[in-house]
């Protein structure tokens, strides 16, 4: 959700940030645009609607210069249109400016300040670059002091780059909440809002915090506080390859990462074990083991993790489990237990909804955990502990290898508390054995992937509306195998607990509509063929996906059978490729589906 690159001090500034934009599209987007600036005093704005390719046919040969910055806009403030597309400028065109997150108090500011100034968008952004041009023309500041003067006024989150065309030996850099990360070139030096976009400049970053300030120049990055005192922060360096975030021979990144899921699983094994023993740090094995309730706090597909993460933790580790969104826990946070821990499920680490109720979890003293893919993420920095997924980059908007590896994760956590604890376990778990079991499950799965493409034609082509019902665990399953279907098919879809189905929503079936069933749920299984055939006898055309374990005959998918308490990790794999194919053959662009957006930083 909203991308930001910005390079000071290489003559390539404009391939260096329309390449950047291109890496960051990941994170959903619906316009571009670029501020490009060089030393002949020419400078250069292209903004537009639509695709990173689009926005390339429009930046024509003399847009050229030594730095700049770039900008993916998903519209929270107006409509997607070359006007609200970033960068903004100030009126008399000195000061450019882009921004990610939203700026609660705008409109106040608007009125306060800037009633007459002229306005060419409807966006919260053009009035932050206002302001600063409101207090350098009419309060004669230079343009850093405001640049901070405007900081200090605004509310909200935000990660800016600005420009101030009289100086542009510099860009101007703050943040609040939305996530930005400075890059060191060698003569020259960039900011992004992830470090895969300027992989191909440097692997050496440096975080910002929230409430300071950087100016970046070629060969020199000072960061201060907001009331100006300096900031000495060390370099990180970023062990990813450009051609970790490659596509490869895949037509798109949704089928590499399904794909990925068994390596993944092996990898997640190999790290987290040695030899038969567990390997997590201990001070957090500690502290999570004294907590008398975990609440796992997250969002989308990590929030579904979560779920069955609910179940391998209340067995293995004999603690009661609370699962929230993170969207409606910050502002309604129950009544807490005696000695709650946090558990964050991110798979990017920059959901604004998770770290809002982080903030607070902070406050309140609390001890937590962010279990995610990005190392040096927020969550990972603000969260006491944190625990890698391993996943390897995940670009796709859609979710899959890190849903699965957030599963796995949770386990080894989960088996380490209980072995802390001496939880005394009615049956042997190996989780070693039971995560090479998945992984050889998941490649069955995906070997046979025509299969699970004429399913998706045959269920699935022309249909409006389908169903996925399971109890249980295949329950937590389907709002996954649902949530999957949904963001990328565009088909509305419901994960519904088979035995609630009477309750109400069963007056949806009819004749034709797509149900695909779970049957993994000992349990419950008995009870779901029940549910299936009242599925059947209105009509619903139904496929039944079991484990070896519970299959019968008839069943149109048997998968191999895992343990229970992890095998939506497997029992998922359908789903993701029955989803994938069904967008496909509606001709829609898998890996970034309309309207969503891979790192959500605004709550
Ligand atoms: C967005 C993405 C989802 C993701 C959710 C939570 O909505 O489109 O795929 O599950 O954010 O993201 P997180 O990075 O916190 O797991």
């Amino acid at each position: 959700m909203c991308g930001i690159v910005g390079v000071v001090g290489n003559d390539n500034t404009t391939k260096i940030l329309l390449n950047g934009l291109e890496k960051l599209e990941y994170r959903g987007y619906d316009s571009a645009g670029i501020y490009v600036n060089n030393e002949k005093g020419k400078d250069f704005l292209v903004k537009e609607v639509g695709k990173i390719s689009q926005l390339e046919k429009e930046v024509g040969p003399e847009v050229q210069g030594e730095m700049g910055i770039g900008h993916t806009r998903w519209a929270t403030h107006g409509q997607p249109t070359v006007e609200n597309a970033h960068p903004h400028y100030s009126q008399d065109n000195r000061f450019y400016l882009v921004h990610n997150g939203v700026l609660t108090n705008y409109a106040e500011l608007k009125e306060k300040y800037l009633s007459d100034f002229k306005f060419v968008s409807q966006t919260d952004t053009e009035v932050a670059v206002q302001l600063v041009d409101y207090f350098a023309t009419k309060e004669n500041m230079d343009a850093e002091a405001a640049f901070r003067k405007a900081l200090s006024l605004l509310e909200g989150s935000y990660a800016f780059a600005m420009v101030d065309k009289e100086q542009p030996d510099r860009i101007f850099v703050a943040k609040n909440k939305s996530p930005l990360l400075i890059g060191l070139g060698d003569g020259f030096n960039v900011i992004c809002s992830d470090a895969m976009a300027m992989l191909e400049s440097t692997h050496k970053f440096v975080e910002i915090h929230d409430g300071e300030v950087v100016i970046l120049k070629k060969d020199n990055v000072s960061i201060t506080t907001l009331d100006g005192k300096a900031v000495q922060r060390d370099p990180y360096t970023v062990n990813l390859d450009a051609s970790d975030i490659s596509k490869g021979t895949y037509a798109n990144y949704m089928l590499k990462e399904i794909d990925e899921q068994p390596a993944t699983m092996r990898k997640i094994s190999s790290h987290y074990f040695d030899g038969k023993d567990i390997k997590v740090d201990q001070k957090m094995l500690k502290d999570v083991s004294e907590a008398d309730r975990l609440y796992i706090v997250a969002a989308g597909t990590s929030y579904n993790a979560a779920l069955v993460g609910k179940d391998i933790f209340e067995n293995l580790a004999d603690v009661p489990v609370d699962v929230e969104l993170a969207s409606e826990f910050g502002y309604h946070m129950p009544k807490l237990s005696q000695k709650p821990f946090f558990i964050f499920l991110s798979q990017s680490g920059e959901t604004a909804d998770s770290r809002q109720v982080l903030v607070r979890v902070n406050e309140l003293g609390y001890h937590s955990l962010t279990m995610t893919n990005v190392p040096n993420s927020t969550l990972s920095r603000e969260a006491t502990y944190t625990m890698e997924l391993l996943a390897g980059p995940e670009i796709a908007v859609a979710s899959t290898k890190a849903y699965t590896a957030n599963i796995a994760v949770e386990a080894v956590l989960a088996k380490a508390m209980g072995e802390y604890k001496g939880v005394q376990l009615a049956k042997d778990f190996d989780l070693q054995g039971q995560l090479s079991l998945a992984a050889n499950a998941i490649q069955t799965i995906v070997d046979e992937k025509d299969r699970f493409e004429k399913i998706a034609h045959d269920y699935l082509a022309g249909k409006k509306d389908a169903f996925y019902i399971g109890r249980g665990i295949d329950y937590a399953l389907s709002l996954e195998a649902s949530l999957k279907l949904k963001e990328i098919s565009y088909i509305h879809a419901e994960g519904f607990a088979a035995g609630e189905l009477k309750h109400g929503t069963i007056s949806l079936i009819e004749k034709g509509v797509p149900v695909f069933a779970y049957v993994n749920d000992g349990i419950g299984a008995a009870h779901t063929r029940g549910n299936i055939q009242e599925v059947e006898a209105r009509g619903g055309h139904v496929l039944v996906i079991s484990s070896k374990k519970y299959a019968q005959e008839g069943d149109q998918v048997v998968l191999p059978s895992i343990d229970e308490m992890i095998s939506p990790i497997v029992s998922v794999v359908p789903a993701q490729l029955i989803a994938y194919y069904a967008a496909l053959e509606r001709g829609n662009d898998v890996d970034k589906p309309r309207n969503l957006a891979k790192s959500v930083t605004v709550e």
